[in-house]
C-alpha cells in the first residue's frame, strides 16, 4: 500500500529545476517528511550508466531507441528506488520523470504519443505522480539560464545542443500535457523572481498535505 507522495519536477533545459528542487527538498523536510530525492534518467546504478549512453553527445541514436532507454531506465527506477520508498512512507521527488519522455522523445523528437501511451502502460501501467510542477520558460530564456552556467557544467549533452526549435515543440508538449492533467500538473511560471515561485510552491504543498 502506497503511503508517501510521489513528487515530479518537469521544464525544458534552463528552466531553473535543480534551484526549484534543492529549496522544495528542504521546505518538505522541514514539515518532517522523510524525502528521497533522485532523477531521471538515472536513479539507479544501471540507470546511470544508460543515462551516460542516452546524454552522450557523440553517439547517433535513433528517437526510438532514446525513447526505449529512458523507459528501461525508468523501469529500474521504478522497481528499485521509487516504489520501495513510497512503501516505506517516504516521499520522493524526481527531477523528470515520464512527461520528459512525451516532451522530449514526443514533441522534441516526433514519436508517435500512441507508441509512448503503450511504453508508459508497459512500465508504470496507471500508476502517476502525486503531483508535477512544470516550470514554464520560453526557449530564449532557458538557452539564456543553461549559457550562464556553461561554465559549471562539464560538456553540452545531446539534448543542451538542440536548436530553439526542439525546445519550443518540448514547451508545447509540457504544456498541452498540463492542460490535459489539469489536477496533477501545475504550471509554475519559472520566469517570475524566486521568492514568487517559492510561494507557488509552497501554496500548492500545502493545499496536498
Ligand atoms: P536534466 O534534468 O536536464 O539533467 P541536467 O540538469 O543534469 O542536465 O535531464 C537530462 C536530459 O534528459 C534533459 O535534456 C531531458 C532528457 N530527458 C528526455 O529526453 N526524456 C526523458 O524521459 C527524461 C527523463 C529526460
Amino acid at each position: 500500500m502506497i503511503q508517501g507522495k510521489f513528487i515530479t519536477l518537469e521544464g525544458i533545459d534552463g528552466a531553473g529545476k535543480s534551484t526549484h528542487l534543492s529549496w522544495l527538498e528542504s521546505f518538505l523536510r522541514s514539515m518532517g517528511k522523510n524525502v528521497v530525492v533522485t532523477h531521471e534518467p538515472g536513479g539507479t546504478p544501471l540507470g546511470e550508466k544508460l543515462r551516460a549512453l542516452v546524454l552522450d553527445s557523440s553517439l547517433i541514436m535513433h528517437p526510438e531507441t532514446e525513447a526505449l532507454l529512458m523507459f528501461a531506465a525508468r523501469r529500474e527506477h521504478l522497481d528499485r528506488l521509487i516504489l520501495p520508498a513510497l512503501d516505506r512512507g517516504d516521499w520522493v521527488i524526481s527531477d523528470r520523470f515520464t512527461d520528459a519522455s512525451y516532451a522530449y522523445q514526443g514533441g522534441g523528437r516526433g514519436i508517435f504519443a500512441n507508441k509512448l501511451d503503450e511504453l508508459e502502460r508497459w512500465v508504470h501501467g496507471t500508476f502517476q505522480p502525486d503531483l508535477t510542477f512544470y516550470f514554464d520558460v520560453t526557449s530564449e530564456l532557458g538557452r539564456k539560464r543553461l549559457h550562464s552556467r556553461i561554465d559549471e557544467i562539464k560538456s553540452i549533452d545531446r539534448f543542451e545542443k538542440e536548436e530553439d526549435e526542439f525546445f519550443d515543440r518540448v514547451r508545447k508538449t509540457y504544456l498541452e500535457r498540463a492542460h490535459k492533467f489539469p489536477h496533477r500538473i501545475q504550471i509554475i511560471d519559472s520566469s517570475q523572481p524566486l521568492e514568487r515561485v517559492k510561494q507557488s510552491i509552497k501554496n500548492i504543498i500545502s493545499s496536498i498535505c
